[in-house]
């Protein structure tokens, strides 16, 4: 099977370990620096080694994106929605190998890498159709003989900037759409899931795009900083941006000055309440994997649980048992771990960090231990905890609106209990961070839904639901800082990587001018139809 050369054999991408290379005007091309990538849940594993790209590779990717994009854009929308469908069928061939490199390079259970892919599939599918519509529209003229309309047209070579936490869905949400409107692509993918990336810009290439469309190219911070000054010159025409609210800031300022509107999908302190009359066993066990589900790291993981005064003992027994049964460890070993590792050193860090500040800021820490090692052992481990980044999952209390607990996002499996006196308070808790990712809340009166629906301050929420798990043809979004607007996935993307182009066509004989020759007839008196009919 041609998946399997793909994957395994001819790349030797799922191989013990990848020699790797940018792919860069669909050529590998090695470079002179290199990182390693390490499986996140067993240290022990080198997944591959990868260069980190610099000026001149930056250079051939620029390049060849800018003139794949001379043809790209030129071949007839529907046959780049086919090329996505073939797209789609690489990828479901493919699903099972693709899930596995993932689970390996980041340590995500495999039925979420499965779920990772899954929603590339979705998206590919939806987008393959699309290139049958990309509407634009036909607008009356006020002026007779005259026709107005509007196309999308491409914006040129598009950049992307992506996590380690999904390293597959995220990037196709960008990449597929943007391919789809006619751009080419440099992506940037996160330096702790390389090997991920490439398996992905192979399967375009199987797909049959042309050379050029996709370019990839690997390295860390410094990458990223060479490539914004491509920005700066213009010759990359859009960035989309994944990641931390501080960098989207940066990006967002680089773009500014160039008069560009990059895509900015940024951080999250989602918050999900629960209200007296909800379904308490539905809301509890909906909470464990909304708040430690991928270990936390997803940008829509809860952040804070927000409990009414009367049920606040209650769920907090029955939710401290469940966080008590919840197992971790190595995904390759047993898939039935609620999570694994912690995706990269820095996430590790930061997470440890936050246990310092949040006692000594005044929360109560119920449940957390930090890093799980064989010293300092977590009863429902599998594998050795040693070998990657575990942490156990931490519950705190006592924790006020104003604290760096409830403010800061932890991108970790560190959850808050808060109590609300009534629905009003849970509101108004809810909106008091900076962030409006994701929000979510337990009830079962119809009216205080539409009142939260209404009331709060963020891109998506869920009723009796996690604040994780938006379906691929939903918008994906956040208000306030996280994010500047532009939208994800579904029919809301196109806007962020089109630009519309609005056209007059004159059929009359002779000049006629908007405003100033058009026939409005004046007030009170009747319309002159046979005069207007001559004209
Ligand atoms: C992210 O964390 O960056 O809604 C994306 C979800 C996933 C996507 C998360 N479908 O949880």
């Amino acid at each position: 099977m041609k998946t399997q050369g793909i994957l395994n054999e001819e790349k030797n991408i799922y191989g013990p370990q990848i020699q790797g290379a940018h792919w860069i005007n669909s050529q590998m091309i090695t470079g002179d620096r290199f990182f390693k990538s390490i499986n996140s849940s067993d240290h022990r594993d080198i997944v591959g080694s990868f260069p980190s790209a610099g000026k001149k590779e930056i250079d051939l990717a620029v390049s060849a994106a800018t003139k794949a994009f001379e043809t790209w854009k030129k071949m007839p929308a529907p046959l780049r929605g086919a090329a996505i469908g073939r797209l789609a069928k690489v990828l479901e061939r493919e699903k099972e190998s693709l899930a596995k490199i993932i689970t390996r390079e980041i340590g995500k259970p495999y039925r979420e890498s499965l779920g990772e892919v899954q929603e590339a599939i979705d998206t590919a599918q939806f987008f393959q159709s699309e290139g049958r519509r990309l509407y634009g529209q036909t607008v009356p003229s006020e002026l007779p003989q005259k026709e107005l309309m509007t196309y999308r047209r491409p914006l040129g070579v598009c950049l992307m900037i992506t996590a380690s936490n999904f390293p597959f869905a995220v990037p196709s949400w960008k990449i597929i759409p943007a391919l789809l409107a006619g751009n080419t692509v440099i992506w940037k993918p996160s330096p702790d899931a390389p090997a991920t990336a490439l398996s992905f810009a192979l399967c375009f290439e199987e797909a049959g795009f042309p050379s050029g469309c996709i370019n990839l190219l690997f390295g860390e911070n410094e990458t990223g900083e060479l490539l914004m000054r491509e920005v700066e010159a213009n010759r990359i025409h859009k960035v989309s941006f994944t990641g931390s609210t501080r960098v989207g800031k940066k990006i967002g300022e680089i773009c500014g000055r160039a008069l560009q509107n990059p895509s900015l999908e940024l951080g999250g302190k989602n918050p999900l309440v629960i209200l007296s009359d909800a379904q308490i066993d539905k809301a509890v066990s909906t909470s464990i994997v909304s708040c430690f589900g991928t270990a936390g790291q997803r940008c829509t993981s809860t952040g804070s649980i927000i409990l009414e005064d009367s049920i606040y003992d209650h769920f907090k027994k029955k939710f401290l048992e469940k966080v008590d049964q919840i197992r971790i460890g190595n995904p390759l070993l047993d898939d039935k771990v609620l999570y694994g590792p912690l995706f990269s050193e820095r996430y590790l860090s930061t997470f440890l960090e936050h246990l310092d500040w949040g006692k000594s800021e005044g929360g109560h820490l119920l449940r957390g231990t930090g890093r799980i090692t064989s010293k300092n052992p977590y009863p429902h481990f599998v594998g050795n905890p040693d070998d990657g980044w575990y942490v156990s999952p931490c519950v705190w209390e006592n924790v006020s609106a104003s604290m760096r607990l409830f403010q800061d996002e932890i991108f970790g499996p560190s959850i808050n209990l808060v109590r609300a006196k009534n629905f009003d308070h849970a509101l108004e808790l809810a909106n008091s961070t900076a962030y409006g990712l994701s929000s979510a809340i337990f009830t079962q009166d119809p009216l205080k839904m539409l009142q939260f629906k209404e009331g709060i301050q963020a891109g998506m929420t869920s009723i009796n639901n996690s604040t994780t798990g938006a379906e691929a043809h939903l918008p994906f979004v956040g208000t306030k800082s996280s994010g500047n607007g532009t939208r994800e996935s579904g029919i809301w993307v196109l806007e962020s990587y089109t630009r519309w182009h609005a056209v007059n066509v004159d059929l009359s004989s002779h000049l006629q001018l908007a405003q100033m020759d058009v026939e409005y007839g004046s007030t009170g008196e009747p319309i002159d139809f046979q005069a207007w009919v001559k004209n």
